[in-house]
């Protein structure tokens, strides 16, 4: 079933790789600030792994909801869910909640979430983390914008898609 409040926000490599050693595969200054007005104010659903990835937590002005199997652990400003379904309940009254990662995560939300904002760069990347394939037949694409970014010599674009 789609979850109508779920989003999902990546930012995903040709190749669909999308991490390293539990690191980003490259460094956007301007994704990331994407990815913060997108977010400011929301509810981000991630797991374990990709919360520990995070320099710092909790990101400022934003619910955290972190799933994992881990009875008891505790994370400052975070709260925790032992499944995606306890997850999705948790935010069920939010209207947008977004997921943000990792792979594993982001494998078990790609069939039901309604929303994809995708950071799409225009470049193989060698990674141990990938995104699921996404069959653009599944979506409309509701924005797209090209970029180049010259520190990293490689185009990218911010596609955003709705659920058909
Ligand atoms: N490019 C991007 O936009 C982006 C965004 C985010 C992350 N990343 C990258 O992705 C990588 C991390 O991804 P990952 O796949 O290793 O880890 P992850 O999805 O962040 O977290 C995996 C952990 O979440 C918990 N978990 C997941 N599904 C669960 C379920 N159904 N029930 C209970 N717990 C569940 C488990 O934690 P426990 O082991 O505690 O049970 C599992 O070990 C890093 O390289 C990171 O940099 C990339």
């Amino acid at each position: 079933m789609i979850e109508k409040n779920i989003s999902i926000i990546v930012a995903i490599a040709q190749n669909f790789a999308i991490g390293k050693n539990n690191d980003l595969l490259f460094h956007l200054p301007n994704d990331l600030k994407r990815f913060k007005q997108i977010t400011n104010g929301k509810t981000l659903i991630m797991g374990r792994n990709t919360l520990l990835s995070l320099p710092k937590w909790p990101l400022p002005n934003r619910r955290h909801i972190v799933i994992s199997d881990i009875e008891k652990e505790k994370f400052d400003g975070c709260e925790m869910a032992g499944s995606i379904d306890e997850a999705v309940e948790m935010a069920k009254n939010e209207q947008e909640a977004f997921i943000i990662g990792g792979g594993m995560v982001y494998r078990q939300f790609y069939p039901v979430a309604k929303k994809l904002y995708l950071t799409l760069v225009h470049k193989d990347f060698e990674a141990d983390v990938f995104f699921p394939e996404i069959d653009f037949n599944e979506w409309n694409e509701l924005s797209r914008e090209d970029h180049y970014d010259e520190k990293n010599d490689f185009n990218y674009s911010y596609i955003d898609l709705v659920r058909k």
